[in-house]
């Protein structure tokens, strides 16, 4: 399989001063929360990992895939979205988006007719947490014998609490409940029917790992206590625009096994009990209020601000947003400015190759900004800055 590779390594850009994911214990909630729909079908429903690219893995298992058999995967991706299949060498082939990163119906429809192997799974995601409606898509699996994964890696779902919409359509469900809270780890597998992950079994992490995963939590709440001063922004871009960048260098490469993100040696351990408790002691709705109102915080600065769109400008009603993605018209000078100021931006640069055209622009494009519940108003005061200030730079040649 061809893939893109962006490897920064000569850019040498500093640690983010602001946590990406969720680094404080926010809104305990001793008393438990509001249950959803799916609540109290515990244990025989749900498998723990710890990582969804773990539980992904085994759904992957539990589809049947094998050496020549295809795992169908949506072409805007990360690695760890196509690492399990890879892991169990079986193809993959990439289905197009259109540009809000919906499933192009027809290419999938093309792919399967057209498939010279068996297709046994369809990877499908609610990006960014937005939900979309998968029900079309799950009754054409139906059809067509192909297990639909339904990946709400992006989407707050845990044992007891599950976003508004999500898991309804998915034969497995795959989760990362360390997205959503202040832990060490957390993958979730769910299935609806109670006797389909009978087959998996992990076990329990070790006290020692129960440790480690205390101490670096503690360590990760310590992190961006104060995100650094205003000024020093346009002092660093002032600097940042007179001394040429290191671009590091962006490669096709091929390969056919998974990435070094992907630990054959971890990939049936349980998430740590700690990483569960943190998890239950936090308040879905406080989680989500504070989401969403980041995100919208996000979308309100990013409307006023050039060289850059929001993807997606309005948050529907229940949604708990995951990130806020932003698409920069410039990524070279800005993607680089806004990494060397500090701004905590991720951005899915190895990827695999794929006739999608949104994909292919949103690689080097789309850059996922932090909205999460343990920000404070000074950093995303902070961020918001930064962010600003970058876009407004001139360039060189500009008017
Ligand atoms: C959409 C999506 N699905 C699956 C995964 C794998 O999740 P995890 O990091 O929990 O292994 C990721 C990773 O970030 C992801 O972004």
């Amino acid at each position: 399989m061809k893939l893109h590779r962006f490897n920064p390594q000569e850019c040498r850009f500093p640690k983010p001063r602001i946590s990406p994911l969720p680094n404080s214990p926010a809104f305990p909630s001793m008393l438990g929360h509001q249950p959803s729909g799916l609540s109290g079908r515990h244990s025989r429903h749900f498998r723990h990992f710890s990582r969804g690219r773990y539980a992904l893995g085994e759904a992957c298992r539990l589809a049947g895939l094998t050496r020549q058999t295809i795992f169908l995967a949506p072409a805007y991706h990360c690695v760890t979205m196509i690492d399990p299949a890879l892991a169990l060498s079986a193809t993959v082939c990439f289905y197009r988006l259109q540009a809000d990163l919906s499933p192009d119906i027809e290419h999938l429809t093309e792919l399967v007719a057209n498939a010279n192997q068996p297709v046994k799974a369809l990877l499908v995601t609610h990006y960014f947490g937005l939900i979309k409606d998968f029900g079309p898509l799950a009754e054409f699996c139906r059809e067509k014998r192909i297990v639909l994964i339904e990946d709400c890696s992006h989407v707050l779902f845990t044992e007891e609490f599950q976003a508004p919409g999500s898991g309804m359509h998915g034969d497995l469900v795959i989760a990362s409940p360390y997205k959503f809270f202040c832990c060490a780890d957390g993958g979730l597998l769910y299935s609806r029917n109670e006797n389909r992950l009978d087959p998996v079994i992990t076990h329990p992490a070790s006290l020692l790992d129960e440790l480690v995963g205390i101490k670096f939590t503690y360590e990760k709440s310590r992190w961006g206590m104060s995100a650094g001063s205003f000024p020093e922004i346009d002092s660093l871009l002032d600097s940042l625009g007179s001394t040429p960048l290191a671009l590091g260098t962006d490669l096709l490469e091929e390969r056919n096994t998974p990435s070094e993100l992907y630990s054959s040696s971890i990939q049936n351990r349980s998430s740590l009990r700690y990483s569960r408790l943190m998890a239950r002691q936090t308040s879905p709705i406080e989680n989500s209020r504070k989401r969403r109102e980041n995100f919208n915080r996000w979308a309100s600065a990013i409307a006023q601000t050039p060289n850059c769109r929001a993807i997606f400008s309005k948050l529907p009603q229940d949604c708990i947003p995951y990130m806020f993605p932003v698409y920069i018209e410039r990524p070279n000078p800005d993607f680089y400015w806004l990494k060397h100021l500090g701004v905590p931006i991720w951005r899915w640069d190895e990827m695999g190759v794929s006739t999608c055209a949104a994909a292919e622009d949103y690689r080097l494009h789309l850059i996922h900004l932090p909205c999460h519940q343990a920000l404070t108003s000074e950093q995303l005061d902070w961020m918001v800055t930064a962010f600003n200030k970058t876009m407004h730079r001139m360039l060189k040649g500009d008017q």
